[in-house]
């Protein structure tokens, strides 16, 4: 199964987009030559988080995160914690989320 994210001309060379997803929100962003899926959700109380200077913050106690790993780099998440990623595919046109039944 796959549910469409947006198209790929739509991904910044830099930063992210936020799109919808099922009520919540996704940062999609490209890393190197693929894109990537972040759920827009803190690791430490379920804050938003923001692209800024090529990490994700978070604005509400500032934990940081790494936007090629997902890893907590600062701040009061675990730090083992790690973004959750989406898994996706993509082609010629857009990018989507995929699930197996
Ligand atoms: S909820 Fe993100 S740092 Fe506290």
């Amino acid at each position: 199964m796959k549910h469409k994210l947006c198209d790929l001309s739509d991904v910044p060379l830099e930063g992210s987009i936020l799109v919808p997803f099922f009520g919540r929100e996704v940062h999609i962003y490209r890393a190197g030559n693929s894109y990537r899926a972040a759920a827009n959700i803190c690791l430490h109380f379920g804050g938003p988080l923001e692209c800024k200077d090529g990490h994700f913050v978070c604005p509400w106690h500032g934990a940081s995160y790494g936007m090629a790993s997902g890893e907590r780099l600062s701040g009061p998440a675990p730090k083992t914690s790690k973004l959750m990623f989406l898994s996706t595919e993509v082609d010629e046109t857009a990018l989507y989320y995929i699930w197996a039944d």
